[in-house]
């Protein structure tokens, strides 16, 4: 089983100091940067788009995991990864070519991920595993941070796990929404190997104490 990542998601940091933000969450023992794009059509919700990404790619020593969170896809996450980003994932339902998408994100020198909704089946991995790098399992239905964590997406990270093993490639299984110290140990169980926390970091006073008490949870 691969090292545990810590990802604090950006959709609950202070958006008026997000420099400062990311260095202090680094700072603070975070492995990765989430950054959580959403575009009022895909999810009912707005926050930002690659120029952000840029300007904050100074601020960061650990890898930028942008998550999609729009439709369409394609011409955004080639704007992303010239923007700095290291990951790249997006929604199957949300463009129709997802083969072609996967593609082109990693020709762009990004890893590529495929993100599935609390209701929305693996199916596709079966076709596409040779090309993701990373799969991204939703427990909180996509468009706001702070919602509770939905159990059913356990059972989704054990199928995941079974699909990444058999695949025999070296693919991060990550879980999002609604992740805190009292639950990440039985996320891990499932066979999720990276965490976005979002609420449960920022929200907190003290982001190492946060991130520490999760890694404490999973040791
Ligand atoms: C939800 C986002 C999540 C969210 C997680 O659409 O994709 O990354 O920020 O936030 P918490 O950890 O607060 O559920
Ligand atoms: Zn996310």
């Amino acid at each position: 089983m691969p090292t545990h990542r810590i990802a604090p998601s950006l959709l609950s940091a202070d958006f008026a100091r997000l420099g400062e933000e990311v260095r202090d969450v680094i700072a603070a023992g975070a492995d990765w940067i989430h950054f959580d794009v959403m575009d009022n059509h895909y999810v009912p919700n707005l926050t930002f788009g690659p120029m952000v990404c840029q300007a904050l790619r100074k601020h960061s020593t650990v890898p930028i995991d942008v998550h999609l969170m729009v439709q369409p896809v394609d011409a955004l996450a080639t704007a992303f990864a010239r923007a700095g980003a290291d990951l790249i994932s997006f929604h199957p339902d949300a463009g129709p070519h997802v083969d072609r998408t996967l593609q082109l994100i990693r020709a762009e020198g990004c890893r590529a991920g495929l993100a599935f909704n609390p209701a929305t089946p693996l199916d596709v991995l079966e076709w596409v595993i040779d090309k993701v790098d990373l799969v991204l399992v939703m427990s909180v239905n996509p468009g706001f941070g702070g919602q509770g964590f939905i159990d059913s997406a356990l059972r989704k990270v054990e199928r995941a796990r079974r699909l990444i093993d058999a695949s025999g490639r070296d693919i991060r299984l990550e879980v999002d929404g609604g992740i805190k110290a009292d639950n990440i140990r039985r996320v891990a169980d499932a066979g999720a190997d990276t965490f976005v926390a979002g609420s449960a970091v920022f929200g907190a006073a003290s982001y190492a104490q946060a991130i520490g008490a999760m890694r404490s949870a999973l040791a």
